[in-house]
């Protein structure tokens, strides 16, 4: 890294990608659990299926990215793989709707959470700032998505969001660190 001396911070890009690398496998599960309870020609199920498959494009790129750079994976990758399941399953059996509000909720804090990073990284790494604003586009785009479809219509729309992206906060908090 030229350009650093002595005194400034460096943005701390092996926690950024252990996060980001535990969020796209949770956005995976989301998608996954969503998927297996909507009936799969719904126009819901049509919409979540193809935000999956970028999903997993995100999620590939950031196992390649930690596995070149040695980064140590979250250790809760278990627990992702079942609360980002479940989540999804549940809201999908609450309605539609509901299942598309999941989706507005979690976008919008990766939304912040990916445009947090980039400001971090400032200059630094270019590469892994190329995938991030890529990212953070696709996830804008979900989210827009989500809420054309009728996302607000949810029953309990304000508290039902307001739960998950709470607990989207503690999901990115403990994923940097553990
Ligand atoms: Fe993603
Ligand atoms: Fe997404």
């Amino acid at each position: 890294m030229s350009g650093w001396r002595p005194g400034e911070r460096r943005a701390d890009t092996v926690s950024m990608l252990r996060v980001d690398q535990a969020g796209e496998y949770g956005a995976t599960r989301i998608y996954a659990g969503q998927l297996a309870v909507l009936r799969p020609n719904c126009p819901e199920a049509k919409l979540i299926s193809r935000m999956a498959a970028q999903e997993q494009r995100h999620l590939a790129r950031f196992d390649r990215l930690v596995a070149e750079r040695g980064v140590r994976p979250t250790a809760l990758q278990p627990l992702w793989n079942i609360a980002g399941f479940a989540l999804g399953a549940a809201t999908a059996l609450m309605s539609e709707k509901a299942a598309l509000a999941c989706t507005d909720a979690v976008e919008t804090e990766i939304d912040r959470h990916y445009g947090r990073q980039l400001e971090q990284l400032g200059e630094d790494d270019p590469e892994l700032a190329g995938d991030l604003a890529e990212f953070r586009a696709e996830e804008l785009e979900h989210r827009d998505t989500a809420r054309e479809a009728g996302a607000a219509g949810a029953f309990g729309y304000p508290l039902l969001t307001a739960a998950i992206r709470a607990g989207c906060k503690v999901a990115i908090e403990l994923s940097k660190r553990i």
